[in-house]
């Protein structure tokens, strides 16, 4: 008897019935979306639009379409008051008085479409601040620590369509079933190995590089004969949700960190939408994941797109790491 992301739901004792449907309507979006993905060179949707997103990267046109769903499918569901993505510059308004509030980075990894390789979708689930219950949501009411998310995920979009989500208890994966249309339980309880011997890093910004960084990677280059005593192999997908689906998997580590260059003093990828969600849902599964000073999912953002470096995956490699070389990194950014 196969399990549905329904039925996974109803017995999860940390998730409430508004929650449920919320969370159902997300996993409807991302079912749609791994159909757009894969009729896009059929549809002539493959390609760059001529927009940009406020931070500046252009637009493509599934960065777009993938956007309309999550917006059109979720605001169909009250739970949701409001609603922040990647690709808008301000907040979009659900519901007012729903319980929640969705950040979403609607196609992750979009230079990837082109040369069909993996991308994903990628979720977080904030409270609604009680003092927006009569009104309408502001920038300001997303801006909560990682640590209040009650739940994330994502959508990974690959060989197989697969939702992977944590509603505070551990983290589930799905597998999606096209002919059913049900995404279904085929990896329930995903634990990120405390030992591995994978890394993943943009290594051709090495000459940018701050020197607690640079001083970790010499030493796992090195490997069994160095202080990290073992060898590496090397994975960079360019799409984090396929990284961190792999971290999930077998172990590892996933760092996009910030560095010299003033345009990624704060790394690249984003806080809410996609280093909260993930750091999530890398400690639920037993991993780590820090930010530019700490534990990511302690940073409180001043900013809807706010950027953080981030370094997540296997506990032993990385909370040595951390301590030995790249606390020094984060503390020199002040
Ligand atoms: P997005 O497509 O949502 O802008 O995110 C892409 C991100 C992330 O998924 C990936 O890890 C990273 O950018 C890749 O960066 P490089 O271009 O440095 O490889
Ligand atoms: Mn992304
Ligand atoms: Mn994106």
């Amino acid at each position: 008897m196969q399990t549905t992301l329904s039925d996974w739901l109803a017995l999860q004792e940390t998730s409430s019935a508004p929650l449920q449907r919320g969370l159902e309507q997300v996993a409807e979006a991302c079912r749609v979306i791994a159909g757009l993905v894969e009729r896009a060179p059929l549809e002539g949707r493959l390609g760059a639009l001529t927009t940009t997103n406020i931070q500046d990267e252009v637009q493509k046109a599934l960065d777009l379409a993938s956007n309309d769903v999550f917006l059109d499918l979720c605001g169909q569901e009250p739970v949701f008051a409001g609603f922040a993505s990647e690709e808008l510059d301000d907040v979009s308004m659900g519901t007012q008085g729903g319980d929640f509030l969705l950040a979403f980075d609607p196609l992750d990894g979009s230079s990837n479409i082109e040369v069909a390789m993996c991308v994903g979708s990628i979720f977080s689930v904030l409270p609604a601040p009680d003092a927006a219950r009569g009104r309408a949501i502001q920038a300001e009411d997303f801006l909560q620590p990682g640590r209040n998310q009650l739940a994330a995920g994502y959508a990974l979009y690959g060989p197989q369509a697969m939702f992977v989500l944590s509603v505070g208890a551990g983290v589930a994966g799905f597998t999606l079933d096209r002919d059913r249309r049900e995404w279904i339980l085929t990896h329930p309880d995903m634990t990120v190995p405390e030992e591995s011997g994978e890394y993943a890093i943009n290594s051709s910004n090495e000459r940018h590089w701050k020197p607690g960084l640079r001083q970790f990677m010499a030493a796992v280059q090195v490997g069994r004969e160095g202080p990290l005593k073992q060898d590496f192999n090397m994975r960079w997908t360019a799409a984090m949700v396929a990284d961190v689906h792999r971290i999930l998997v077998r172990g590892g580590v996933f760092l996009y960190p910030a560095d010299n260059r003033p345009k990624v003093a704060n790394g690249k990828l984003r806080l809410l939408y996609e280093c909260a969600p993930m750091g999530w849902l890398v400690e639920q599964a037993g991993g780590v994941a820090y930010g530019a000073n700490g534990p990511v999912l302690n940073v409180r953002p001043s900013s809807l797109h706010q950027r953080s470096p981030i370094a997540l995956g296997s506990r032993r490699v990385l909370e040595q790491a951390w301590a030995e070389y790249l606390v020094s990194d984060g503390a020199a950014e002040g």
